[in-house]
């Protein structure tokens, strides 16, 4: 078993990484947990898959609540998590029980958003079962849910107690989305690991893939712990972890959450920033194109599926509500070469140079 432990300021935990960790939860929990009540958080994709599995492992030890919510992104809204809270307190859920996020990104966040609120604030831990979940966004602390403004526009930093990650969960997921996941592990290739992007490289199916998975997570989670640890509250060095993301993001919008994936938008984002920034000078020649080859190997889509005025203004109005941009300044991230990366900063203004 792999540990990775986060060291942050008011709290440390670890991340825990092992082929198989789903049916020894029950056995690792006592570490971080020593009440007697557990609610356990999915959806109702993930709920088919794993919940019976793991709630009957758990109700050995502890009085367990199942709460399941509708799959997809539309979960993630504050009636949701009302909904969620009426339910915690119809089962008597106290401070000295504890949340389990079992499922991909909407549970985790949302989950992770009634832990963080629910009593103001009661102990959570996470298990992801998509690839993006278990590479970046159970990692860290970010909760949140969507308002109609905009997407994780309410939420806080709240830290788990503990992430378990099982890479066997994920021979569960269609296609579209374990390639979703591995965009953001191509993300951490480009800015910090030029030797992932090289093992990247090196495999072509997604049975090789998987049987690298768990190295491949381990670097990733590396390099995620490497920008919190520096940086919990994302006010410097954590905003790396946006690279692709603001034009990504902005795609994302346009589309309504609906046409692309997180990921897709993602690879979308890095291919269209690279090329513009080696365009101009800011990225070694031919980087571009290495980025591409890899994110057409990886089934990801590497320009923006538009060009017309009307979707390019639309992206830069986007840009210019995007919570990253800050008194009319936007950072940028980029990447000098494969795994360098820099931030640049940019008047809002001038965000259509890189568009
Ligand atoms: N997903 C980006 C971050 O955790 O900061």
């Amino acid at each position: 078993m792999q540990v990775i432990d986060l060291k942050l300021t008011h709290t440390n935990y670890n991340i825990y990484l092992q082929q198989g960790i789903l049916g020894k939860i029950a056995d690792m929990l006592p570490d971080v947990f020593s009440g007697s009540k557990i609610a356990i958080i999915t959806d109702s994709n993930v709920s088919e898959l794993y919940l019976s599995e793991l709630s009957c492992q758990l109700a050995q030890k502890y009085l367990v609540v199942e709460i399941v919510v509708p799959a997809g992104e539309e979960s993630k809204r504050l009636e949701v998590a009302a909904d969620i809270y009426n339910k915690l307190s119809a089962a008597r859920i106290s401070r000295s029980d504890l949340i389990v996020a079992l499922g991909g990104g909407v549970v985790g966040d949302l989950a992770g958003f009634v832990a963080a609120t629910y009593m103001r604030g009661i102990p959570f831990v996470q298990i992801p079962t998509s690839l993006l979940a278990q590479v970046d966004s159970s990692i860290g602390g970010k909760v949140a849910v969507d308002i109609p403004s905009g997407k994780n526009l309410v939420g806080a930093f709240y830290q788990p107690k503990a992430v378990y990650i099982d890479p066997n969960v994920l021979n569960t997921l269609t296609d579209r989305f374990y390639y979703d996941g591995l965009a953001e592990v191509i993300k951490y290739a480009c800015i910090k690991d030029a030797a992932l992007f090289e093992i990247l490289k090196q495999l072509g199916s997604r049975e090789q893939i998987q049987s690298q998975i768990q190295e491949i997570v381990l670097r990733c989670l590396n390099t995620k712990k490497h920008y919190v640890q520096l940086d919990e509250f994302d006010t410097g060095e954590r905003m790396f972890l946006n690279y692709g993301h603001t034009i990504g993001h902005a795609v994302e919008k346009y589309f309504d959450f609906t046409s692309y994936t997180h990921g897709e938008c993602v690879a979308m984002g890095m291919a269209h920033i690279t090329k513009q920034s080696e365009a101009l000078g800011l990225t070694d020649s031919g980087v571009s194109q290495k980025l591409q080859q890899l994110l057409i190997q990886y089934r990801l889509p590497y320009h923006l599926p538009e060009s017309g005025e009307e979707f390019i203004s639309a992206l830069l109005r986007a840009v210019a509500v995007d919570k990253k941009n800050l008194n009319k300044k936007l950072n940028l991230v980029l990447i000098k070469d494969i795994g360098e990366s820099f931030l640049h900063r940019i008047d809002s203004s001038d965000m259509h140079k890189f568009i």
